[in-house]
């Protein structure tokens, strides 16, 4: 069997589309457009580029994009009062400062001052406990893309068996707690899970977000199940080349799974899609302007 490719990147391409939709409405009522400011610290060559894409994908949107470039050395204390600023000035619905951030500037003390209305990453830990008990918040954007795949592909996931491989703050633990609000049964695997493949055997469902370049393997997948890569994995592919691969081993994990995320592709490009999605909630709960549940 052959599982279907799940294509995040026409489904991002969609849903950027259909916020794109909705901006010039927000214009009309609010009197000006919604903005997100990026904040990065340092030249990281990754953390440029991502944050360069972010500052691309929102104004094509049609919304604001603010980025700030700090120097590598700035103090925590800075920063922070970079973020207070922001969080004073009534045009930035979003504010995001890309992490990692250099060592001398501890990360959870910058996102606990971001204001949880603002904080369109979702890391946040008002925003963390609004999740876990239900509440409208800000969700991590690679999580909620995930979401989206799924129940794009399978509709109601109620009752369905689902794996999480990995216990990140970013990824793993927001992906268990929406797949419990589906109703999903959810098992959080790690590094210290005993016998992993016989755990990820019984999903229906396998997130696999774990950072090791092919790890999960066909013998680990359900027949049929349906398979989300969050991997980003540079690795060597001789002749002084290299290629991107996730943490599936795409090539024989798809011959036995139902439906799989490719990498490049699959979830990568859903995130800057759900960053744009929750920057323009942000827009709407900031100003009070009403914006229809399911309309994005
Ligand atoms: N670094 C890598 N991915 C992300 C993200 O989604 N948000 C932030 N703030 N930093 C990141």
């Amino acid at each position: 069997m052959s599982a279907a490719i799940i294509d995040g990147k026409a489904f991002a391409e969609g849903l950027r589309g259909r916020v794109a939709d909705l901006v010039p409405d927000f214009v009309a009522t609010a009197g000006r457009q919604p903005g997100l400011t990026v904040v990065l610290v340092g030249e990281d060559p990754a953390s440029s580029v991502y944050v360069r894409s972010k500052g691309k994908a929102t104004e094509a949107a049609g919304m604001k994009s603010d980025t700030i470039i700090l120097p590598a050395d700035t103090s925590e204390d800075d920063l922070l009062n970079l973020v207070r600023k922001l969080n004073a000035d009534a045009t930035v619905d979003g504010i995001l400062v890309q992490l990692p951030l250099p060592r001398q500037i501890n990360e959870n003390a910058v996102i606990a001052t971001i204001d949880p209305n603002k904080d369109v990453d979702g890391f946040h830990p008002v925003n963390a406990g609004r999740l876990a008990t239900g509440l409208h918040g800000f969700v991590p954007c690679t999580p909620l893309g995930c979401l989206m795949l799924l129940k794009d592909r399978l509709g109601d996931l109620s009752g369905k068996d689902a794996v999480v491989i990995g216990r990140s703050n970013i990824v793993g633990k927001p992906m268990a707690q929406l797949l419990l609000g589906e109703s999903c049964t959810v098992t959080i695997a790690h590094s210290k899970t005993k016998d992993l493949p016989a755990v990820v055997r019984r999903a229906d469902i396998v997130i696999a977000a774990v950072g090791r370049p092919e790890m999960i393997k066909a013998d680990w997948i359900k027949p049929g199940a349906a398979v989300i890569d969050v991997g980003i994995n540079r690795i060597d592919a001789g002749e002084r080349k290299t290629k991107l691969v996730g943490d599936v081993a795409f090539d024989e994990v798809s011959q036995v799974a139902g439906a799989i995320t490719p990498v490049p592709g699959g979830v990568g490009p859903m995130t800057i899609a759900v960053l744009l999605r929750n920057t323009l909630v942000a827009a709407h709960r900031n100003e009070g302007v009403p914006l229809a549940k399911d309309a994005i």
